[in-house]
């Protein structure tokens, strides 16, 4: 099949237009068997409950091509098991891993010819979606709910990609707090750290690193998770009631495990900054993205002076692109060929 014409090597993180996104529909208490569409638009009740009162969850996973051509998904089912947990926060109505995994088989067929090629960097994002669609005026969950999929191809999320970026941490605002909804993928947590993103690039920073409500421990960034290494070979990774379970950093807790590193997840207070080697942000989007450097109020921890990712950063990168991109096999079964008819 011939690729849809676009230059993949330079491809932003970024919405590009599809052929096609995959609904579902929840009502009288059961999901329907979706639909394709190629409509970009969403006919919405003016009360439904996502609208007013922030029923929206979403998950986000990539799709990539082999070398030999061929189509890997990366743990689709631990996405799927992520809005289930997002949905019960938000009390929402969640499918079933099953239609979450046929749904995204679906929209990745239907939109074959965006899956970048191998060797350009570049993957398609697939964008699950879920709405409460019900109408509510009192607060309450909404009695019918939406579960869309798109799927777009998408570059780095930190520009230029595998190249180090600057962190700020946030000290003022908190974005999620124990009890609350920070473990949850809830479309509210990213309204409510975009201030502080928004102010950390004005000031020249790639992103803003967020603390735990004590304002003491290491959360999270807005759209990635946190680790360090120390000079003693542990990955430490912060504990969190406030953080999303990136499975990203689990597949690297593993991976580093295997490359000789000690795993610690655990509260990492923020002094601990001073003693890591290297930093980095981790996730779908972000993949690994090394640290350059760490400001905190009137200090700037400088981790890779020479603007180059650091030997530990670059070991993770490898060892876990190399099994999303089918270079050396997965032990983990992480990783799921999807065959076109
Ligand atoms: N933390 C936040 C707030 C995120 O938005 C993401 C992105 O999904 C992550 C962490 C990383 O999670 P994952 O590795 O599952 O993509
Ligand atoms: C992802 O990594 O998939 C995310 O969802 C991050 C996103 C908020 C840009």
């Amino acid at each position: 099949m011939d690729k849809a014409q676009l230059d993949y090597a330079s491809l932003p993180f970024g919405y590009q237009k599809t052929d096609m996104n995959v609904r579902y529909t929840w009502r009288n208490g059961e999901w329907d068997q979706g639909i394709e569409t190629d409509s970009e638009q969403l006919p919405l009740h003016i009360a439904a409950s996502c609208l007013h009162y922030g029923q929206a969850a979403f998950e986000g996973l990539k799709i990539y091509e082999t070398q030999d051509g061929r189509t890997l998904s990366f743990r689709v089912e631990d996405n799927a098991r992520r809005m289930q947990h997002s949905a019960r926060q938000l009390s929402m109505q969640a499918p079933s891993v099953e239609i979450f995994v046929e749904a995204v088989e679906r929209v990745v067929k239907a939109n074959r010819r965006f899956i970048p090629p191998y060797g350009t960097g570049a993957a398609l994002y697939i964008r699950p979606l879920l709405l409460g669609t019900g109408a509510r005026i009192g607060v309450a969950p909404a009695d019918e709910y939406l579960f869309l999929v798109l799927a777009t191809p998408v570059g780095p999320y930190f520009k230029n990609g595998f190249t180090p970026t600057k962190l700020i941490v946030e000290d003022q605002l908190v974005r999620a707090a124990p009890g609350g909804v920070g473990t949850a993928k809830a479309g509210g947590n990213y309204a409510a750290g975009m201030r502080a993103t928004v102010k950390a690039r004005s000031n020249g920073y790639g992103e803003a690193l967020y603390l735990d409500a004590t304002k003491s421990y290491i959360d999270e960034l807005g759209a990635a998770n946190f680790f360090g290494i120390t000079k003693d070979n542990k990955y430490v990774t912060p504990q969190s009631e406030s953080i999303l379970k990136s499975i990203t950093n689990d597949s690297l807790r593993t991976l580093a495990k295997d490359l000789g590193y000690t795993i610690e997840q655990r509260p990492v207070h923020v002094d601990e900054l001073f003693q890591f080697v290297e930093t980095g942000a981790c996730g779908t989007a972000a993949v690994i993205t090394p640290v350059e450097s760490i400001t905190w109020g009137q200090e700037t921890i400088t981790y890779l002076a020479d603007g180059q990712p650091g030997p530990h950063c670059t070991k993770l990168y490898k060892a876990l692109t190399d099994i999303q991109f089918g270079v050396k096999e997965d032990p983990y079964g992480w990783t799921k060929e999807i065959v076109f008819d």
